[in-house]
This record gives C-alpha cells, sequence and structure tokens, in this order.
C-alpha cells in the first residue's frame, strides 16, 4: 500500500508548518511534480534557494563529484571547496573574508556577534546595541527573533537578548534619536524586506542612514539572506544602492538547494572574530560548499540582466491589472497587493497549477532565477487571471 505522505506528515512532524495540500515529489527546473504526477510552475524556489530550479544538472554534478571524494572533514582540516567559494564571494563583491554556516539565522548570529565583537575590542565593553528595522525578519533564533522587528515574534519566548532597538524604516528621524541616545555597534538591515512584505528601502533613507553612521565606526550589516545571490538583479541588492557595508549576510540561494549561510567581512570587520571565538560543526560542509560554488559561479551579469528583464516584466503585467493594488520589490523578489485574500489567491493558483508564496497580506513571487520564458508567462497569465477574479 502505498504511503500516504501528507497523513505520515501530521502525525510525526511537530506541527510548527502551514504547508499546502500537496507533496513534491520532483521537479526539472521551474517544473515541479507532485504525488499524484501533476505539474506546476513553480514561482517559489523553495522560497527563495533553488536559485536554477529543480535537479540543476551542473548542481548535481557538483554535488555528485564532492561527495565520492569527502563529505565532510570538520573545521580542524582544510578543504578544497570552502575556500573555494570564500575565494568566489570575495571576488564577486570586494569582501576580505568569509564565515560559512548552515542557515540565514546563523549567518545573521554571527554577523551580530561580530559586530559586538568588534566594538568590545575597540572601545571596550557597553557599546553593544543593535538598531534594526521596523517589520524586518533575521531568522528564528533566540537571537535573531530579537533582531526581528515585528512585535508578533516578540511573545511567548522571552526573556530575550538584551540591545536591540527597531527603527521606523521610512522615518530617519527614529535612527537619528536611537543614534544619538544610545551606545550602538550596528545597524542591521534588508534592503528588500522579504517577509515583512517585499519592501525595497527607500534610497534616501538608506544614503542617510549610512551618513549617520560614518563617522561614528557604526557597522553596517546587511542582511542578504533572501535578496542575495542574484535574486533582485544585482549579486547583492545594496548594490542597487552604492552602499558600502561592513557585514553582509547571506544563505537561502546561495547554495540551491542545500543548507549554507555565509556572512562577509570587510576590510575593517575581517578580524572580528578571532580562532575559538566562533564556530560551526557543519559550517563550510564539502557538499554544501560545491554546491554553493556551482551557483556562485553562474550568477555573472547576463543573468542578473534577465533576472531584471523577467522582474520588469512581471512588474509591467501585474501593474494596474484587475485586482491588483500595487507591486513591490526588485528583481526576482516581488510583492504583490491584492484585492482578493491571499490566502485564498494561493489555493486558487494551486488549483491552476502554479505554486507563489505570501509575504504578510500580500503574493510573493521568488521564481528561479533561470525560469523559462514560457513558463513565465504561462504562470503570469494564470497569476493575473486569479487576481482579477
Ligand atoms: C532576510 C532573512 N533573514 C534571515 C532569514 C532566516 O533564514 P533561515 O530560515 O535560513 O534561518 C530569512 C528567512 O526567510 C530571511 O528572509
Amino acid at each position: 500500500m502505498a504511503i500516504d505522505i501528507k497523513e505520515r506528515d501530521k502525525k510525526y512532524i511537530a506541527g510548527t508548518y502551514k504547508r499546502n495540500p500537496l507533496a513534491l515529489v520532483s521537479g526539472k527546473g521551474a517544473l515541479a511534480y507532485d504525488e499524484t504526477g501533476r505539474e506546476y510552475i513553480d514561482m517559489t524556489s523553495g522560497i527563495g534557494v533553488n536559485a536554477f530550479g529543480f535537479a540543476d544538472k551542473e548542481w548535481q554534478q557538483a554535488i555528485s563529484n564532492q561527495a565520492a571524494k569527502i563529505q565532510h572533514a570538520s573545521n580542524l582540516f582544510y578543504t578544497e571547496p570552502c575556500s573555494r567559494l570564500a575565494e568566489l564571494l570575495c571576488k564577486k563583491t570586494g569582501a576580505y573574508k568569509v564565515f560559512l554556516s548552515n542557515s540565514g539565522a546563523e549567518a545573521n548570529e554571527c554577523a551580530i556577534k561580530a559586530a559586538r565583537r568588534y566594538s568590545y575590542l575597540q572601545y571596550g565593553p557597553g557599546r553593544h546595541y543593535i538598531i534594526t528595522l521596523k517589520n524586518s525578519f533575521h531568522g528564528r533564533t533566540l537571537l535573531t527573533l530579537t533582531a526581528t522587528g515585528q512585535d508578533s515574534f516578540h511573545k511567548e519566548f522571552d526573556p530575550f537578548v538584551e540591545g536591540f532597538l527597531y527603527a521606523d524604516a521610512f522615518d530617519i528621524a527614529e535612527m537619528k534619536k536611537f543614534i544619538e541616545e544610545y551606545p550602538v555597534c550596528a545597524v542591521m538591515m534588508e534592503i528588500v524586506q522579504g517577509e515583512g512584505g517585499v519592501r525595497a528601502l527607500d534610497k534616501q533613507f538608506v544614503a542617510e542612514v549610512q551618513s549617520l553612521i560614518k563617522d561614528k565606526d557604526i557597522l553596517l550589516i546587511c542582511d542578504e539572506v533572501q535578496s542575495g545571490n542574484g535574486r533582485t538583479g544585482e549579486y547583492f541588492a545594496y548594490m542597487h544602492y552604492g552602499l558600502q557595508p561592513d557585514i553582509v549576510t547571506t544563505a537561502k540561494g546561495l547554495g540551491g538547494g542545500l543548507p549554507i549561510g555565509a556572512t562577509l567581512f570587510n576590510l575593517k570587520t575581517q578580524n572580528a572574530l578571532s580562532a575559538g571565538s566562533h564556530g560551526s560543526t557543519f559550517g563550510g560542509n564539502p557538499i554544501a560548499c560545491a554546491a554553493a560554488c556551482s551557483i556562485v559561479e553562474r550568477i555573472d551579469e547576463k543573468l542578473l540582466q534577465e533576472v531584471t528583464k523577467k522582474g520588469t516584466y512581471i512588474t509591467g503585467e501585474l501593474t494596474g491589472s484587475k485586482g491588483v493594488k500595487s507591486v513591490s520589490g526588485l528583481g526576482l523578489m516581488l510583492g504583490i497587493e491584492t484585492e482578493r485574500p491571499v490566502q485564498e489567491l494561493v489555493s486558487a493558483c494551486i488549483q491552476r497549477g502554479v505554486l507563489v508564496l505570501t509575504a504578510h497580506e500580500k503574493l510573493r513571487l521568488l521564481p528561479p532565477l533561470n525560469i523559462e520564458w514560457e513558463q513565465l508567462k504561462k504562470a503570469v497569465e494564470i497569476i493575473k487571471e486569479e487576481l482579477a477574479k
């Protein structure tokens, strides 16, 4: 008798997820197949993870080649893919050093620890405040939940970590006040807020933040967990803004589907962490790093231009379309404010063979970066029809 995947999951998996009523069993590129063999166009890429879609050939090859050599060695030894990935990331972005971990939350934990330690080493104890933005999302560990600027996350798990302040993302006055009144070591922000509703920060606000912190040696941390690795049409979203962050975090699309996180340090912060001050058993795992190399290597100018073109196409099709109040985001990281209730839309799109996401009250689209034009056009047409109902 066939195993009922959904029933078994409901029985044994901790109930932290509200799953859609289908099990995905295979895929190819932007096409996914459920347990009955039904085909879907994937506009989610596993929440921005499967950068090159399902079962990408180069990615598969990189993983199987590495698995046949060495799958893990611990960080007590050098392994080749780990330094290759770090070199690739530094060369792409101008960073000086990279710490490798396993998820976005861990990349952010590392960034926050490094910012506090940098300040401690330079100025001694007490200068430990971190300003994040209201409506932000930085992860699910206690520290990154604390960093997350949404009240709904700040319940039931207290006490939280001390020393966080939440500034308005669209009014510089609050940020200014915090910087004047508190001993602040870093400002941390998503340039495009993802979970909080796919909102790109205002360019003037971002420039004002940079100028406020410049002479005070307050570090700028950009959380590019969701917006990084080509998702917005630049390697990192901060590059659209001409920003020079001190620390950048990323994960999701970096591994193309294997768990990996990275924290990138600039010239100033490169020695903020030293031997024994941070670590991770699985961080820098050779298979995850080989997978990530196969992704990062292919995020070139041509791909970034395609991402921009596809994002512009979706935005153009949906802006002003019936049932659409607004479209926000950058590149292939888009949020649609809808007239129809968003959960109803997700179900309707799935029924029509298109997988979509939500972000708060918005419909969120994060298709694979290399989705084929024909698949994209078909998915957008269906989404458009459902939005109009
Ligand atoms: C901007 C941002 N930061 C951090 C995280 C946490 O990443 P992870 O779930 O890999 O820990 C996410 C996840 O959605 C995110 O979007």
